[in-house]
């Protein structure tokens, strides 16, 4: 693939007000990253000439997608006086003579589906796709299978609101194309924007081909409203599932299943039905039971959960974590937290036992502080660890014991207890019964 022969241009400066959101439509998340991210990731396959056309919340967007990719042209629309889609295409200056033009809001897009734009020779490709129900979205008028026009919904009378195949958003320009007809563009329509979809017409007009390339809802559909994200999350979800399924991973009721896209498994692993699993987390040859949620964590030959939470830069190697327990930043090698415990910047070695209810007090309300356990420790169950603690191997915490801040010398026993009392028949004279 010859990624210097083809640009491609991104639109991304609307607002998006049909989102009904202060944050701009194209950074709203799916999968855990950004849908203008998902588009970009597609277009670096195919390409090293790529644009990015910003206006709205632009140093938010900017900002985000700079995080992920560098070497990204931004172009600044100015929307006040040239606002649409036609208008976003003014100041950019693609270096190829073929240039690819995608709407921000397609985040199913692959680079696969891109490059079917690629391999035809007509002045303009452009996307179509037939829908039962085409609301939003321009209307094709196709007469003799050739590609009269698109109506934007607002503009279309009666008869072309009634026709199916759909406009979807992306289209593959000549240069030319694009240097003769956008400075043509007017603004004569419903919603007073200068529209690109009116380059179709016009090229029509001078005898441009036009090819109209059918492609599949699924990959090309428009994000415009929570709801249209959350249905195209659900597609991208399903994909990463089956892809990490293919490649040998075990999933129970998969399709409740969340999997960011960014982790990674290797080995033999199941994930268990109701998991959240984020960011850049990595697991091998492990069990993930029901419930759990990870985020940014390292799991090798390990079984966590049900309901266990392990919060970023948690490393978890040959270990057992059971059901309520939390880890945040912590390394625990060869351990068993096997239930309700918090764990918090701790360094937890091999044989070493987590009795339930087990806390590190990690934060004294402006610091945080470590917690150090050797090996083979025994800390029993309702145990306090005040950081910073260190606990050397071979120790061992009675139950209900609160490790004040310093050192436990390895082979001790570390017990802090009021003696118990008791008061005979208390409960009868208290309730005044017998
Ligand atoms: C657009 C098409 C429509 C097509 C649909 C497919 C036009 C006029 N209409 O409609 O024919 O069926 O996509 O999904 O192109 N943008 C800018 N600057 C602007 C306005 C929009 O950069 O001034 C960007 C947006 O950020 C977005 C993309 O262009 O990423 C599309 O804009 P949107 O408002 O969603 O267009 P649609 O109404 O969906
Ligand atoms: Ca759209």
């Amino acid at each position: 693939m010859d990624k210097n022969k083809v640009s491609i241009v991104i639109l991304a400066a609307g607002k998006g007000s049909r989102m009904k959101s202060p944050k701009a439509k194209v950074i709203h998340t799916i999968c855990g990253k950004p849908m203008l991210y998902h588009i970009i990731k597609a277009s670096q396959e195919i390409s090293n000439d790529i644009t990015v056309v910003i206006a709205h919340q632009k140093e938010d967007v900017q900002k985000q997608i700079s995080a992920y990719f560098d070497n990204i042209n931004f172009v600044v629309q100015d929307t006040q006086n040239f606002p649409g889609t036609g208008g976003a295409m003014k100041n950019v200056a693609p270096k190829n003579e073929k240039v690819l033009v995608l709407n921000g809001d397609m985040p199913l897009i692959t680079s696969d589906s891109l490059k079917g734009f690629l391999d035809k020779e007509e002045d303009i490709i452009m996307s179509i796709f037939d829908l039962t129900n085409p609301d939003g979205y321009g209307r094709v008028i196709i007469k003799n299978t050739h590609v009269q026009k698109i109506v934007e919904q607002k503009d279309a009378s009666a008869d072309e609101l009634k026709v199916g195949t759909v406009n979807a958003g992306i289209y593959a320009f000549s240069k030319n194309i694009l240097e003769k007809y956008i400075p043509l563009l007017e603004n004569k329509n419903a919603q007073a924007e200068y529209y690109l979809t009116d380059v179709i017409a016009m090229a029509k007009a001078d005898n441009f081909n036009i090819f109209p390339l059918l492609v599949d809802e699924t990959e090309f559909k428009g994000v415009n409203s929570k709801k249209d994200l959350s249905d195209a999350e659900a597609i991208m979800q399903n994909k990463i599932n089956t892809r990490w399924m293919n490649e040998g991973v075990i999933m129970q009721l998969p399709a409740t299943i969340y999997i960011e896209e960014g982790v990674i498994f290797e080995g033999e692993c199941i994930v268990e039905n109701g998991c959240r699993i984020t960011g850049k987390t990595l697991i091998i040859n492990s069990h993930i039971k029901a419930g759990s949620v990870i985020e940014d964590s390292t799991i090798i030959n390990s079984d966590i959960g049900p309901l266990a939470h392990l919060r970023p830069a948690s490393y978890v190697e040959d270990t057992h974590v059971g059901n309520f327990v939390e880890i945040k930043k912590s390394t625990l090698k060869g351990v068993k937290a096997g239930h309700l415990s918090y764990i918090g910047d701790a360094e937890i070695d091999e044989g070493t036992n987590i009795g339930a209810g087990t806390i590190t007090c990690n934060y004294d309300g402006i610091k945080k502080y470590k917690t150090i356990i050797g090996k083979n420790v025994f800390v029993g169950s309702d145990s306090q660890l005040i950081a910073p603690v260190t606990i050397e191997d071979n120790v061992m915490i009675a139950a209900g014991t609160t490790v004040t801040s310093g050192t436990v010398a390895k082979g001790s026993l570390a017990i802090s207890r009021t003696k118990l009392t008791l008061i005979k028949d208390f409960y009868y004279r208290f309730f005044d019964k017998k």
